[in-house]
């Protein structure tokens, strides 16, 4: 069984002014399974719904959302559970690093009061237990004059040394999956490829699972066991990041592959996917990839795909079984 189960996951929200009568559907019909310890790459663009999927992981979807389908966590349905549980379920299993830690640090309390307060609160630790082990912490995160940065405020790190604040307060309470948001697209890129590598390496030794959300398909193949591609609410594609990169099924996948910037390729490449992405709510009834999409025939236009096992991989795409796409050759 998996630590995390999602089936059908869908989260719709009134449409502005509607009064409820109309809904806008943000996520639609997500299915994704996280084992323990493994780590999975959640990749789409802009809007996809990919901060919603997580939001919905953990019980936090803006007021009067509708959410259907099942969200099973560790065997125990986190849809049923009661705002209690909710609020137990973040504190000590499920931890969130968000793209931003200045926003979700208190600017007024101190980087010690920041780490300590869970360890005291949910795990019962003495402050000075708690002190010395928040230390120990740091250093894991790279952070090695931990006694003197806990009497430190937010304002005196950079971004890059409070995301690896934010990393030590997310092991602090050894959580059983780490939901991670686009948690380095807010530093400099040097900075980025240290704060994931760190995440990374924690997280493995401690045996934790994670999942990553990130636009950057490269960042989370290189990371992640097995990914899943985000397009307009939907997944469109799961496969293994090794059968993925080399051999994406879904059109969007290949576009997204050949359409990021390279660093040994002196002149960019030309975007591959015309057009912008779009909501679930604004797709038609059709493919949602379907007006980008450079295989679209009419079918395509007619329904939405299934989503079809293809040799190991899962992919929504009619045209998955005839279509040979570039991967990372
Ligand atoms: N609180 C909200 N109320 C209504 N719509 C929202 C809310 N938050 C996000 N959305 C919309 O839901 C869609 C998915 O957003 P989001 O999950 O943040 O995408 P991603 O994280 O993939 O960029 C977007 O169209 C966004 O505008
Ligand atoms: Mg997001």
């Amino acid at each position: 069984m998996s630590l995390l189960d999602v089936r059908g996951l869908g989260v719709a929200v009134p449409a502005p002014g509607a009064a409820g009568r109309d809904w806008r559907t943000l996520v639609d019909g997500v299915d994704l399974a996280i084992g323990a310890g493994e780590s999975l790459g959640l990749v789409g663009e802009s809007g996809s719904g990919k901060s919603m999927t997580a939001r919905a992981l953990l019980g936090l979807t803006p007021p009067g959302a509708r959410i259907t389908g099942d969200v099973v966590f560790d065997g125990r349905s986190v849809t049923g559970m009661s705002g209690r549980e909710l609020r137990a379920l973040r504190a000590r299993r499920i931890a969130m690093v968000f793209q931003d830690p200045r926003a979700h640090i208190n600017p007024v309390r101190s980087v010690g009061d920041f780490l300590t307060e869970a360890m005291v609160l949910e795990l019962g630790r003495t402050p000075a237990d708690a002190e010395a082990r928040a230390v120990r912490l740091l250093a894991d995160v790279g952070i090695p004059d931990g006694a003197r940065r806990l009497r430190q405020y937010p304002h005196e790190l950079s971004g890059g040394l409070l995301q690896r604040v934010m990393i030590a307060s997310v092991l602090a309470v050894e959580p059983d999956l780490i939901l991670a948001d686009e948690p380095t697209t807010a530093l400099d890129v040097t900075t980025q490829s240290e704060v994931m590598a760190i995440l990374d390496e924690l997280r493995r030794e401690r045996g934790t699972a994670m999942l990553l959300i990130t636009h950057d398909l490269a960042l989370a193949a290189a990371t992640c066991d097995r990914l899943a591609v985000m397009y307009a609410g939907r997944i469109v594609e799961t496969q293994t990041s090794t059968a993925l990169t080399a051999t994406p099924r879904h059109p969007y996948t290949s576009g997204l592959m050949l359409s990021r910037p390279s660093i040994d390729i002196v002149v960019h490449r030309l975007p591959v996917i015309p057009g912008r992405p779009v909501a679930a709510y604004e797709s038609g009834d059709g493919c949602a990839f379907e007006p980008r999409c450079a295989h679209a025939e009419a079918p395509c236009r007619e329904r939405r795909p299934d989503v079809q096992e293809l040799s190991g991989a899962r992919v929504a795409c009619v045209r998955a079984g005839e279509l040979t796409l570039q991967g990372d050759a």
